[in-house]
């Protein structure tokens, strides 16, 4: 159930779940109604999920049922929006963890589900792959990819996908994917960049636990310094953002005043 909905303009809307289980729930809604949708529309839906703990939530709602028997697999692809630089078996693997957690258990067909090769080829010529393929499968308008749905998460930190503060790939207008060092954590990730990311349908971030509240304030009702804060770079040039977030991670926004709190 949604506590409350919040316009933030080109900052996107928000709507305020009351906890994580609530949150993955209106992930799922929100999700099957997006890829339904899109599969009406054009029989195939593109995704793309995030790492990090809140996709995992919505995973395992989905991987059951009813939920599993409501998506037509066979016309779905998934990506991921970023990936760590380790093997696809490391319980870093954002598309290991997933395949574990949920996509191994749904009917969707293996060449339907895109990794990132992070082993036998360097960082860049995966970038420069994954961006091959997406371009390969993914209808673009304008020049780029469309996806129709592209899962989001907000660090702490307020970086989203693997675009960590003061990194170049916030300000990326070329490459669709890269591959780059992120300093703060000392190790290589990609990620998509702005351009693919803004390109979207529909961007979902989710957010929740009182540890991102101050920073999604920052991000929604603060100034705009996307290289502190690269969360606020994420802006679909002809699409919908939306965050879900829980009351938790709400409770800082000047508009949930009025908001029950816990
Ligand atoms: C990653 C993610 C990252 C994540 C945020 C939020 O590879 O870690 O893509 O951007 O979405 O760090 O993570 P949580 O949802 O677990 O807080």
């Amino acid at each position: 159930m949604i506590d409350a909905t919040f316009d933030y303009g080109p900052r996107g809307r928000v709507m305020v779940v009351g906890d994580p289980a609530e949150l993955a729930r209106e992930t799922v809604d929100l999700a099957l109604t997006t890829v339904i949708s899109a599969q009406a529309e054009r029989r195939w839906a593109y995704t793309a999920l995030s790492g990090g703990s809140t996709p995992k939530a919505m995973g395992e709602v989905l991987a059951r049922q009813p939920y599993r028997d409501l998506i037509a697999w066979h016309y779905l692809h998934v990506f991921w929006g970023d990936e760590r630089w380790v093997p696809l078996a490391s319980p870093e693997s954002n598309a290991g963890e997933a395949k574990r957690i949920f996509l191994d258990y749904v009917p969707i067909p293996a060449s339907q589900v895109h990794p990132y090769e992070t082993e036998g080829v360097t960082p860049e010529q995966s970038a420069d792959r994954y961006a091959e393929m997406v371009r390969s499968l993914v209808p673009s308008e304008g020049g780029v990819p469309r996806f129709d749905l592209i899962f989001l998460g907000m660090g702490d930190d307020g970086h989203t996908a693997s675009l960590f503060p003061h990194t170049a790939a916030i300000h990326e207008e070329e490459y669709i994917v890269v591959a780059h060092e992120v300093p703060k954590l000392q190790t290589t990730r990609l990620t998509f960049t702005p351009p693919l990311l803004n390109a979207a349908r529909l961007v979902v971030f989710l957010v929740g636990g009182a540890g991102k509240a101050q920073r999604l304030k920052e991000v929604l009702e603060g100034p705009e310094q996307p290289d502190e804060l690269p969360s606020q770079i994420v802006r679909p040039v002809a699409g919908e953002l939306i965050w879900i977030v829980d009351r938790a991670a709400a409770a800082a926004l000047a508009v949930a005043a009025d908001l029950p709190r816990g």
